[in-house]
C-alpha cells in the first residue's frame, strides 16, 4: 500500500510520508513558465492539460508521497455561479454575498458541469503518475471546508478577521446556516466526483476555522465537516479524509474526535506534543513546519523538522508544512528538507 495511505489508515510509518501544502506553485520556475501561458489563474485551474502538468511538476522534482490536485478552494463557489476573479498581486475578489437572496442565487445544478475540467485533471494526474513511474505517490483531491468558503463569499475576498462573516453568523443565523448547508451539499457532490475520477485521499481546508468562538466552531466547522466526512465514508469507505482546521488551538482534540476525519492537519502555531496528547492515537497528525523555516533553510530548518519528527515518532504521522509554501522559497531548500525527513 502507498505510504500515505498506510499512515492515514493508522500505521506509524517511519520515515513518515511527506508532501507540502501548495507544493505546486510560484516558487517553481517550471510553474511560472506554464502560468505565463494563460491569461489568469482560473484559466489554469480549468485547463486539464496544464493543471495536470503543474500537479506533476513537484513530483518529478522531489518524488513526494502525495500529489495534490492543482485547483483552488474557490473553484466551488465559482461553479455555484458566484463570481470570482484573481487579481494580480491582490488575491481573490468575489461579490459580497448578502441575505437569503444571495444564498438562493447559488445554483448547485451547475456544479457538475462547471467542475468537469477538474475531474479531467484528476484522471490525467492518476494516469500520469503511473506512466511517469510514481507508483508510490497517492493523489489527494480537496475542497475548502464550508465555513472557509463562506468567509470568502461573504467578505468578497481575503480579510484579517472575517468580521462581516462572523457578524452574519450571529445576526442572521438562519441565512448563515442555509449558506453552510448549500456549501456542504455542493462539497459532497464535488468531492464524490473527484473520487470517481481517481482521487485516493481527500482533504478539507478550513483555513479560517480559528476565527470562531467555541460554540460557532462546533456549529460551522466540526458539524459540517462531520456531515461531509460521514457521507463520503459511507460512499467510499477506502478513501480517507484529512481535515485542516487552521488555528483551531485547543479545539483540535474535539474536532479530531467528532468530525469523523482520519487525519488532522496541525498549523504552524501548534505544539506537536500537545496535539499528540489531544488527538486519538488512531487519527493521524499532519504538519507542521513553519513555511518561513523552509525559506530560511539550513541548520535552523533541519532542527525544527527534527523536533517535529521526534514528537511524532511512534504514531501515525504525515510530514508537511503548517501552512502553504510561499513564493520566495528556494527550491533547493525543499530538497534539503526531504533529505532530513527521509533520514528518519
Ligand atoms: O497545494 C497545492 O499545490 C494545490 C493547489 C492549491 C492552491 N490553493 C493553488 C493556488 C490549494 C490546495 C489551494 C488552497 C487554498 N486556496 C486555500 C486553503 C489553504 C490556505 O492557503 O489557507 C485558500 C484559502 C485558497 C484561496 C486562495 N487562492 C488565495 C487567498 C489565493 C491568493 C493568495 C496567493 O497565494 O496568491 C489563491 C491563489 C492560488 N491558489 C495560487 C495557487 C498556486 C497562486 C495564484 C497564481 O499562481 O497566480
Amino acid at each position: 500500500m502507498k505510504k500515505l495511505l498506510r499512515a492515514l489508515a493508522g500505521e506509524a510509518v517511519w520515515p513518515p510520508p511527506v508532501w507540502l501544502m501548495r507544493q505546486a506553485g510560484r516558487y517553481l520556475p517550471e510553474y511560472r513558465a506554464v502560468r505565463a501561458t494563460v491569461p489568469d489563474f482560473i484559466a489554469l485551474c480549468t485547463a486539464p492539460d496544464l493543471a495536470a502538468e503543474v500537479t506533476l511538476q513537484p513530483i518529478r522534482r522531489y518524488g513526494f508521497d502525495a500529489a495534490i490536485l492543482f485547483s483552488d478552494i474557490l473553484i466551488l463557489p465559482w461553479a455555484l455561479g458566484h463570481g470570482l476573479e484573481f487579481k494580480e498581486g491582490e488575491g481573490p475578489v468575489l461579490p459580497k454575498l448578502r441575505g437569503a437572496a444571495g444564498v438562493a442565487a447559488l445554483d448547485p445544478a451547475r456544479v457538475a458541469e462547471r467542475t468537469g475540467p477538474v475531474m479531467e485533471t484528476v484522471r490525467r494526474v492518476r494516469a500520469g503518475l503511473t506512466a511517469e513511474g510514481f507508483p508510490g505517490t497517492a493523489l489527494i483531491g480537496f475542497a475548502g471546508a464550508p465555513f472557509t468558503v463562506a468567509c470568502y463569499m461573504v467578505e468578497g475576498g481575503g480579510s484579517r478577521d472575517f468580521a462581516a462573516t462572523r457578524a452574519m453568523a450571529y445576526a442572521e443565523p438562519v441565512v448563515f446556516d442555509r449558506l453552510l448547508e448549500v456549501l456542504t451539499e455542493a462539497t459532497i457532490t464535488y468531492l464524490s466526483a473527484q473520487v470517481e475520477a481517481g482521487a485516493e485521499v481527500l482533504m478539507l481546508f478550513d483555513s479560517w476555522a480559528g476565527v470562531l468562538s467555541p460554540s460557532l466552531f462546533a456549529r460551522h466547522v466540526t458539524q459540517p465537516t462531520h456531515v461531509i466526512a460521514e457521507t463520503l465514508r459511507q460512499r467510499f469507505p477506502h478513501v480517507p479524509m484529512i481535515g485542516f482546521p487552521r488555528l483551531a488551538g485547543m479545539q483540535l482534540g474535539g474536532y479530531a474526535r467528532e468530525a469523523g476525519v482520519r487525519a488532522v492537519g496541525m498549523d504552524t502555531s501548534m505544539d506537536p506534543a500537545m496535539a499528540a496528547s489531544a488527538v486519538p492515537a488512531d487519527v493521524a497528525l499532519q504538519g507542521n513546519l513553519d513555511p518561513m523555516a523552509l525559506v530560511a533553510g539550513g541548520a535552523a530548518m533541519a532542527a525544527e523538522a527534527r523536533a517535529i519528527m521526534d514528537a511524532m515518532r511512534g504514531r501515525p504521522f504525515v510530514f508537511n508544512l503548517g501552512h502553504g509554501i510561499v513564493p520566495q522559497t528556494p527550491p533547493d531548500h525543499v530538497a534539503a528538507l526531504l533529505e532530513t525527513v527521509r533520514a528518519g
